[in-house]
């Protein structure tokens, strides 16, 4: 998962009220857009999936985690599919213990740490 993106401006603008001149670069910090309580409640901050259930849908500028407009992410799709087809199989195959507290660990990208999964085939 990428922790956001960047986007530079063509022409003077505001962006939240402040100021952004042309040519200015502005970072995206997706970490914080998919925390904002205002958004996703007062549990932002926790992995929390069952969240979507139950027809829960965020406007559409509070959750991208592809970026957006034409430089957004090309993969998505087959991301996406790739995904479900995974998790389909994993759980369709074995049984998943989890043992240790999710963290995130920030690279070039975000990805799980401490968090160890074990396998029993059912
Ligand atoms: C869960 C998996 C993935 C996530 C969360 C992700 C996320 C992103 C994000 C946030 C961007 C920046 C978009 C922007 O600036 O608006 C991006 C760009 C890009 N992604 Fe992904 N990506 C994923 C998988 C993939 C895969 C599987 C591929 C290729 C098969 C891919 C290829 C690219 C490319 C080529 C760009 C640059 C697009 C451009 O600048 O025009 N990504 N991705």
């Amino acid at each position: 998962m990428a922790p956001g993106f960047f986007r530079e401006a063509r022409q003077d603008t505001t962006l939240g009220g402040y100021p952004i001149a042309a040519g200015e670069w502005v970072f995206v910090l997706l970490l914080a857009v998919h925390r904002d309580p205002a958004v996703w409640g007062n549990d932002a901050d926790e992995f929390h999936p069952d969240r979507w259930l139950g027809g829960f849908r965020p406007k559409p500028w509070a959750y991208r985690p592809f970026g957006t407009g034409p430089r957004a992410c090309i993969g998505q799709a087959f991301a996406l599919h790739e995904a479900k087809l995974l998790i389909a199989s994993l759980v369709r195959d074995y049984d998943l213990t989890a043992h240790g507290e999710l963290d995130v660990e920030e690279n070039l990208t975000l990805r799980p740490a401490n968090l160890k999964i074990s396998f029993d085939p059912i």
